[in-house]
């Protein structure tokens, strides 16, 4: 008997997810194996993909295009939580991860799977998100995650895969180990694992070098809706063409580039860089509306909110009681969030330079400086009476 029967395996088309289908047969006794690849806009060609997995053994392989959901239910709430991990990491890969485990859930009890499969490592946060995910969504399925158990080195995994017809990858591969989607990539080894050294300008993609942007500025004007962006320079966007769009038009002078050691939730400390010019922006800039438009309570008690809502998606707890709770809670507070941040993008920043909204709580006559101030100056003195007046009796008694 096998670990199980029949699996759905999530399936990228590298070395690792390819070798899992004969690994999975061979050594752990699996009958049949349904691939599973998501376009998560990750710019790849699907159908070699699917191809692959078929040479490979899969007795199906399915591609589902999930780059709408993806940005609508998954990026776009992040974004009205301000999420930035460690205040830096858009999550990105993060985000993407309860997703997948949701189609290969769903592809499980399609084909009456009892097993789900990924070919993620013992030491990275993935496998944590796609196990506690997939038990959020369905308790009864099996977890097989070969490559935590396997051992091998990636020479001695390109062997296994060649004895199964499974080519070598055919140029010498990225030193960098890379993971993509709309949101933006991620890119860690190599050389980056001595944080002191400089990321070599090779490893970007979606965002250009400082000395190769424009050298004069671009003003971009974004559009929320509820907490949601909606326009481009005033013309509205679907989602996935509002992060895309924003993607090339920030990424073109340079932003959203992020380097950073990060405590991943397995204990370990690892050098990350990010490069994710749209949400960046997005995020700053609907924080941005935010303080124009939510009362000073509201604003700084969802500061906490975020930070607690930020670690959760991080650790894998996209499906979670406490997650759904702070959901509810940050839609409830979006409700205003409505009208246009006016950036100035130039040589790596964005630059916020202008906000309005017709729900401004902002009033230029109580902020003003000028005749038309329209504040009871002398009401603030009874204030600051009593404000103080525990302080002025604790001075006091002190003496
Ligand atoms: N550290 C990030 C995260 O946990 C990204 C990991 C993605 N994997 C990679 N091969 N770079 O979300």
């Amino acid at each position: 008997m096998g670990r199980a029967k029949k699996v759905i395996l999530a399936y990228s088309g590298g070395v690792d997810t390819s070798v899992c289908i004969p690994y999975l047969k061979q050594e752990w006794g699996v009958e049949e194996i349904i691939t599973l690849a998501a376009d998560l806009g990750q710019g790849d060609e699907l159908e070699p993909v699917r191809e692959k997995a078929l040479k490979s053994g899969a007795s199906e392989s399915l591609v589902a295009d999930v780059k709408d959901i993806f940005v609508k239910d998954y990026a776009f709430p992040s974004i009205q939580a301000n999420a930035l991990y460690e205040n830096r990491y858009p999550l990105g890969t993060a985000l993407a991860r309860p997703l997948i485990a949701k189609i290969l859930v769903e592809a499980a009890a399609k084909y009456g799977a009892d097993a789900i499969a990924h070919g993620c490592t013992g030491k990275g946060n993935d496998q944590v998100r796609f196990d506690v995910s997939c038990a959020a969504l369905n308790p009864n399925l099996k977890i097989l995650a070969p490559a935590r158990e396997w051992g091998m080195s990636r020479e001695q995994t390109i062997a296994y895969g060649e004895k199964f017809g499974i080519p070598a990858p055919v140029k010498k591969s990225s030193p960098f180990s890379i993971d993509k989607n709309l949101l933006g990539r991620s890119i860690e080894a190599g050389t980056l694992e001595d944080p002191a050294n400089e990321p070599p300008e090779e490893i970007y993609e979606m965002t250009k070098a400082i000395a190769d942007t424009p050298k004069e500025p671009e003003y971009l004007e974004i559009g929320f809706q509820k907490g949601l962006p909606t326009t481009i320079n005033g013309t509205a966007k679907n989602p996935v063409e509002l992060i895309e769009q924003l993607n090339k038009i920030v990424g073109n002078h340079g932003i959203g580039r992020i380097d950073m050691i990060e405590n991943r939730l397995v204990g370990i400390k690892s050098r990350e860089i990010y490069e994710s010019p749209a949400m960046v922006v997005l995020i700053n800039a609907h924080r941005d509306l935010e303080s124009l438009t939510l009362t000073a309570d509201v604003t700084q008690y969802k500061r906490g909110i975020e930070e607690t809502y930020t670690k959760l998606v991080y650790n894998g707890l996209w499906y979670s009681p406490l997650k759904a709770a702070l959901d509810a809670f940050i839609q409830q507070t979006q409700e205003r969030v409505s009208g246009v941040v006016r950036l100035k993008l130039f040589k790596g920043n964005a630059i916020i330079v202008g906000r309005w909204s017709d729900n401004t709580l902002y009033t230029p006559d109580l902020a003003t400086y000028g005749a038309d101030d329209q504040f009871d100056h002398k009401a603030a003195e009874g204030f600051i009476y009593v404000w103080g007046l525990p302080t002025r009796i604790w001075a006091q008694g002190n003496k």
